[in-house]
């Protein structure tokens, strides 16, 4: 497993595991699987309600805490210093932590000015060790940096061979944000695990569809979190650093972007609409 330097010097692992729609009552057992699969970075939020069951799973495990490295994120109704206060203490106590690895702003939207002044106290205080963003496109995240005391580490964003984002990968690098793709399969839909192109150059590595869109991220620099219920698929999904995708695949890949979101769409009024429509309706199919 590599790692990468964060800008505050922070190491993280280039891979780990998401646990968005792993329902509560599963959840446990899932991290115990992955954790001893060998992933360490363990990503939740808590919007997904399953932040306890991470916590139990976090403390019988049997890996020290400081080998593991865990995410959670403030959600739209802990946006505004006060309430992302508030939610990093809820979200610390459901895990069972005294401290977090990572704590990410979950959505653009919302008094977030308010929360990254909590974060960047929290993170002063040694409460948290690197702290960072989600779905924040170029200019609002340079915005962010322009009004920043302490500039985000991480900016998480969905990223898949249909949704490539090479030129906000570019400015990222520019601003020293690092990128880290969710859903890096786009969830499996929209054909992607039976894309030819993919199936093409799984077959020349004896590898699976999954394990080349895994391995086209990483190789760009990009941190994945694939989520998976099962463990035969947790282990293939962590069976990508024993080869290497050439110039000439990587290219193949890039042909196949899109150049749209195929999750979410933060420009869309109508999927603003319907990330505010959650809060008073919440349900696991959130994002
Ligand atoms: N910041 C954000 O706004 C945001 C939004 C969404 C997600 N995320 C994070 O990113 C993580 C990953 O994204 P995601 O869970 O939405 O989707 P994903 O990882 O792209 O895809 C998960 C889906 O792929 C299936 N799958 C996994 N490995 C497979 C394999 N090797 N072969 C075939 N199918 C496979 C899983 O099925 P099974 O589980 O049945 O195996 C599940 O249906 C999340 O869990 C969450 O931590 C963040």
């Amino acid at each position: 497993m590599e790692t990468v330097r964060l800008s505050n010097g922070v190491m993280i692992p280039m891979e780990g595991f998401g646990v968005f729609q792993v329902p509560e009552e599963i959840c446990e057992q899932v991290v115990r699987d992955a954790i001893s699969t060998g992933y360490r970075l363990i990503d939740t939020a808590s919007s997904y309600q399953n932040e306890k069951a991470v916590g139990r799973a976090i403390q019988s495990c049997g890996i020290p805490r400081e080998e593991l490295f865990i995410t959670t994120k403030a959600y739209i109704q802990q946006m505004g210093y006060e309430k992302t206060k508030e939610a990093f203490r809820e979200s610390l106590n459901n895990l069972g932590l005294t401290y977090l690895d990572l704590y990410l702003i979950h959505m653009p939207f919302g008094d977030y000015y308010g929360s990254w002044r909590a974060l960047e106290e929290l993170y002063q205080e040694g409460k948290i060790r690197a702290i960072g963003v989600c779905n924040f496109l170029p200019d609002r995240l340079l915005d962010l940096c322009y009004n920043a005391k302490i500039l985000p580490q991480i900016n998480q964003i969905e990223r898949h061979p249909h949704y490539q984002r090479a030129d906000e990968l570019s400015q990222m690098k520019e601003m020293n944000v690092q990128p880290e793709a969710w859903a890096p399969f786009a969830e499996g839909l929209k054909g992607m695990f039976t894309e030819p192109v993919l199936l093409e150059i799984a077959e020349k590595y004896h590898k699976s569809p999954a394990q080349i869109i895994l391995r086209w991220n990483v190789q760009q620099g990009v941190i994945v979190i694939p989520k998976s219920v099962h463990k035969e698929r947790m282990e293939e999904n962590l069976a990508i650093w024993d080869f290497n995708l050439d110039k000439e695949d990587m290219e193949k890949i890039a042909a196949l972007d899109k150049g749209c979101p195929s999750m979410l769409d933060t420009r869309k009024i109508s999927e603003i609409k319907r990330v505010y429509d959650y809060l008073s309706n919440p349900v696991l199919t959130s994002l």
